[in-house]
C-alpha cells in the first residue's frame, strides 16, 4: 500500500491526559518524514463539519504538559450509520488526506475501523492507524493506554486527602473512580492507596455479597485495636449496584449490628470523583506513552501501513498474523485493529485470559496487602 501524503489527526470519545503528546509527536516527527499533517477538531463530529486546523510546528509547542485535548474531543454516535461515514470519507478526499491517525478508546477505533473498511472504501486512498487512549485500560493488545497512569495518580492523591479526614473521625468512605465497565483504575489504585476494599465488575460478585463483604470489612476495621480505624473502599463506576443504594443497604446494616451507636458515628461516606479523575496535566509516564505511540503511528502512515492500532507492551499473546513489533520502537506493536475490538469486547465480557489474570491477580495481593 503507498505510504500517506497528508495525515488528518484526531483525538476522540473521552479525552486523556497525554493526548497532546501524541499529537505533538505525530505532528513532529510526520512533518521531518515530508507529511503533511493536519489536525481535525472535535473527532468525527468535527470531522463532518470539515474543521481542519494547521498543526504546525508552532501550533504544538508547549502542548506536551497539557491536560485535555488540543484538537477538542466529541462523542459521535452518527457514525455507526454508513452515509454519514460515507460523508466522513469525502471530506476528507475532498482535504487530500490520504491518513488518519485516530486517538481514542473503544467507540473511537471502531469508527477508524469502519471508515476504512476495504468494502466500503473503494478506490479511495485512505489508510487509517488507531493511538489507544482511555482512562478506563479496556482496550485489547495494550498493555497501558494513554491517560491511565496519570488518572491512577490522580485518584492515588484524591484519596490520600480523603484518608487524612477519614483517619481523624474513624470514618468510613466509599469512593467511587471511573472507568465504565472495566475495573482496572479500582483495583490498581485500592493497592497504590492501602485500601481496605476494592470493588469492580470483574468480579463478577451481586449485590448482597458486595453489601456483606463492605460490611465484613468495616466490622473487622473497627474491631481492631489499634489506632487508625478509617475504611476506605474504592469502587468502580462499573459495579452494577448504584453508589447510593450501596451507602444506603451498608448503612442500615451496620445500624442493626450496632444498634446502641451513635448513627451518625457509623454512617459511611461517598465520595464521587468523576471527571477530576480524567483531568489534570499528564504525568512523565503518559507524556512518553503519547510521544512513543505517536511516533509510530505517524511512522506506520507514511511506510503504508493501515487498520492498525499502536499497541504498548501487549499483555497477552498477539496472534501472530494479528501484530507485530514496530521497527521504530521496540516497546510498540503494531496490531490489527478488528483484533483488537474482539480483544477489546473478550476482556469487557470477561472472556479474556486477561481479565481473568488481572482479577486472580489482584485477588491474590488484596488477600496480603488489603483489610
Ligand atoms: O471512557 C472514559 C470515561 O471517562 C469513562 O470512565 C466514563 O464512564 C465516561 O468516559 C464518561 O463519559 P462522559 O464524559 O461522556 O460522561
Amino acid at each position: 500500500m503507498a505510504g500517506s501524503k497528508r495525515i488528518g489527526i484526531l483525538s476522540s470519545g473521552g479525552d486523556a491526559p497525554g493526548m497532546n503528546a501524541a499529537i505533538r509527536a505525530a505532528a513532529l516527527v510526520g512533518r521531518s518524514g515530508g507529511a503533511d499533517i493536519v489536525g481535525i477538531e472535535r473527532g468525527y463530529k468535527g470531522l463532518l463539519e470539515d474543521a481542519f486546523v494547521p498543526l504546525m510546528p508552532n501550533d504544538v509547542s508547549g502542548i506536551l504538559r497539557e491536560g485535555g485535548t488540543i484538537l477538542g474531543s466529541a462523542r459521535c454516535k452518527e457514525f455507526h450509520m454508513r452515509e454519514v461515514r460515507d460523508k466522513a470519507r469525502s471530506i476528507l478526499a475532498n482535504r487530500g488526506v490520504d491518513g488518519l491517525i485516530v486517538i481514542g478508546g473503544n467507540g473511537s477505533l471502531t469508527g477508524a475501523l469502519l471508515l476504512c473498511d476495504p468494502k466500503e472504501l473503494g478506490s479511495q486512498a485512505l489508510n487509517v492507524i488507531g493511538i489507544p487512549a482511555s482512562i478506563d485500560n479496556d482496550l485489547g493488545f495494550t498493555g497501558m493506554s494513554i491517560g491511565v497512569d496519570t488518572a491512577m495518580n490522580t485518584i492515588v492523591e484524591a484519596v490520600d486527602k480523603i484518608a487524612d479526614t477519614a483517619t481523624a473521625h474513624d470514618r468510613t468512605f466509599i469512593i467511587e473512580v471511573m472507568g465504565r465497565d472495566c475495573g482496572y483504575l479500582a483495583m490498581t489504585s485500592a493497592i497504590a492507596c492501602g485500601a481496605d476494599l476494592a470493588l469492580f465488575p470483574e468480579s463478577g460478585k451481586p449485590e448482597q455479597a458486595i453489601i456483606d463483604q463492605i460490611v465484613q470489612t468495616v466490622l473487622t476495621v473497627r474491631s481492631r485495636s489499634r489506632k487508625s480505624r478509617r475504611v476506605i473502599i474504592i469502587k468502580a463506576e462499573g459495579v452494577g449496584i448504584s453508589t447510593d443504594k450501596l451507602k444506603a443497604e451498608v448503612d442500615a446494616r451496620l445500624r442493626d449490628k450496632s444498634p446502641n451507636a451513635d448513627p451518625s458515628g457509623i454512617e459511611t461516606r461517598v465520595t464521587v470523583l468523576g471527571h477530576v479523575v480524567r483531568g489534570g496535566r499528564p504525568s512523565a509516564f503518559d507524556r512518553l506513552l503519547g510521544s512513543r505511540l505517536g511516533n509510530v503511528a505517524v511512522r506506520a502512515l507514511i511506510g503504508g501501513d493501515t487498520l492498525k492500532m499502536v499497541a504498548w507492551m501487549p499483555p497477552s499473546e498477539v496472534p501472530e498474523d494479528a501484530g507485530r513489533c514496530s521497527a521504530a520502537d521496540p516497546k510498540c506493536w503494531l496490531v490489527d485493529l478488528g483484533a483488537v475490538l474482539v480483544e477489546t469486547e473478550n476482556l469487557l465480557k470477561g472472556r479474556s485470559p486477561l481479565t481473568r489474570w488481572r482479577a486472580g491477580a489482584f485477588e491474590e495481593i488484596e488477600g496480603a496487602l488489603l483489610m
